[in-house]
């Protein structure tokens, strides 16, 4: 089935499952209360404040813990087997809850259960799951959730199709002063290791019009940190008839003090387009996401990625030279099957030679149904991590200096709040997305301030306000 968009109709269809659960849960009594948690990337987690917006309008309230929910619900990821195994502990651990309370319905959604094999083994596993739904049909939760409520029959609604786009749907957003706003959906490029076009079906993006212009209600609404999202936003629009960094100028010309930063960007069409079009705007954070996986042009091929090391390397050098202040950050994947360890040396020395602010990195999990899990994979588990410990190490030292170009400069600071790990000081985003700490008086929350920085941390800044 090709990708659609959900019509009025149906849109209409589940506003009255709304009402209809609003009607049920009243019976109850008390206001109902959800726990719900999101795992995995910042689309399942605006996936999460989807589904948080339909339960608020359903009339829950929301609470932290699951002991005294009536609905837990986990919003779950695939991307690799640890973030699996957290879900089925997690999942596991509801039984002794709903033997105390049988009224509590448990759903999980999201990328793990659109696989048909997880689904399956989580409804045989835990028989107190209520409702299992996958990522194609969150937009038909109402309706899924006054079924439970109805006839009490549990469900898994997992259709195997390429994906749709609904809108309008609430949102219940999660932060005062950063909103994400998914621009795309789905994945094509189907790198050898990744399971997410399989989860999350094929690329399709919002209509331009729409997207501007709930950024710029979200600007005028007060919001100063807009995170727009997709797998790779520079497919963006190619169904529409418009770029990535044609979008980026259209959302560039609000009034007002905002900074707009967006992920993921694919480096194989990263265009030099795109990063002109950051250098020379006012809104446009100067971060770069820039997952290189791997320095190995060997492995790259392996992973289907569509680039070589000489092509990463001229667009980070572009980068740098239109933008000095660029923030670059990378993903890495440590022991793709057949990697050996003079692959990963030149993972290590294409670390070296780009200096990352900072580098997310994996050891590689094997996904079914991926290319590469039918790939042989002779290096054993102890290795890697061996190779994986050498990489931090590397990173560690680098990351450790890469802030410090930054110290005696002044920067344009979005105070977000108390700091996370001193909470005397005040903490905030810079135009490049790193982390600003200073001291000063909480009614800065909220508002943008000039910080000068004095000292560099592996993950942070520290300066004073002017
Ligand atoms: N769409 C993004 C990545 C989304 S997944 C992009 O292409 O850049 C986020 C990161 O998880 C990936 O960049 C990759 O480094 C890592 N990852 C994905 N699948 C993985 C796997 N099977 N094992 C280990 N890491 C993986
Ligand atoms: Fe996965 Fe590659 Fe798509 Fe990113 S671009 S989501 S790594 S398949
Ligand atoms: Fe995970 Fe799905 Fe995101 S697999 S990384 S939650 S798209």
């Amino acid at each position: 089935m090709a990708v659609s968009r959900v019509s009025e109709e149906e849109l209409k269809e589940q506003r009255f499952f709304i009402q209809r659960v609003r009607a049920v849960t009243h019976l109850l009594g008390h206001q109902p209360l959800a726990y719900t948690h999101s795992y995995g990337c910042q689309q399942n987690v605006s996936d999460g404040e989807k589904i948080d917006g339909m339960l608020a309008e359903m009339g829950f309230g929301f609470t932290d813990s699951p002991e005294n929910a009536d609905l837990v619900l986990y919003n779950t990821c695939a991307v690799r087997e640890n973030a699996e195994n957290r879900v089925f502990g997690n999942v596991g651990a509801l039984k002794h809850f709903k033997e105390k309370n049988p009224g509590m319905v448990v759903a999980v959604c999201g990328c793990m259960v659109q696989q048909e094999h997880i689904a399956q083994r989580m409804k045989q596993r835990f028989p107190f799951v209520d409702l299992i739904f996958g990522t194609h049909v969150q937009h038909r939760f109402p309706e899924l959730l006054y079924g439970i409520y109805e006839k009490g029959e549990r469900t898994v609604c997992i259709p195997d199709i390429d994906g749709v786009v609904a809108e309008g749907i609430p949102v219940r957003r999660s932060e005062s002063f950063k909103a994400s706003v998914p621009i795309m959906y789905g994945c094509n490029n189907f790198c050898t290791f990744c399971i997410v076009p399989k989860v999350r079906g094929r690329e399709r993006s919002r209509e331009p019009s729409e997207v501007i212009s709930e950024v710029g209600k979200l600007v005028s609404d007060g919001y100063k940190e807009i995170l727009l999202l997709g797998q790779n936003v520079n497919s963006y629009g190619k169904d529409k008839g418009i770029s990535f960094p044609e979008l980026l100028k259209g959302l560039d010309k609000f009034e007002g003090e905002y900074y707009v930063e967006f992920m993921t960007s694919h480096p194989k069409d990263c265009s030099h387009e795109l990063i002109d079009v950051i250098a020379d705007s006012r809104h446009i954070s100067h971060h770069l996401h820039l997952p290189v996986q791997s320095g190995s042009d060997r492995i790259l091929k392996l992973m289907n990625r569509h680039y070589d090391t000489a092509k990463y390397l001229e667009l980070v050098e572009y980068a740098k030279s239109r933008i000095p202040d660029l923030q670059l950050t990378t993903d890495i994947i440590v022991g793709f099957p057949g990697e050996t360890y003079e692959d990963f040396q030149m993972t290590l020395e294409l670390m070296n030679r780009v200096g990352f602010d900072s580098a997310y990195t994996f050891i590689y999990s094997r996904r079914e149904g991926t290319k590469a899990a039918e790939m042989d994979d002779p290096v054993p588990a102890e290795e890697k991590g061996r190779w994986f410990r050498e990489l931090l190490e590397v990173q560690g030292s680098l990351g450790e200096r890469a802030y410090e170009r930054y110290v005696g400069t002044t920067m344009r600071v979005l105070c977000t709040g108390r700091g996370r790990t001193d909470e005397t000081l005040l903490t905030g985003r810079s135009r490049q997305n790193i982390i600003v700490d200073f001291a000063g008086d909480d009614e800065l929350c909220g508002r943008f301030v000039d910080v000068k920085i004095t000292k560099a941390l592996p993950w942070a800044l520290k300066g004073e306000l002017l």
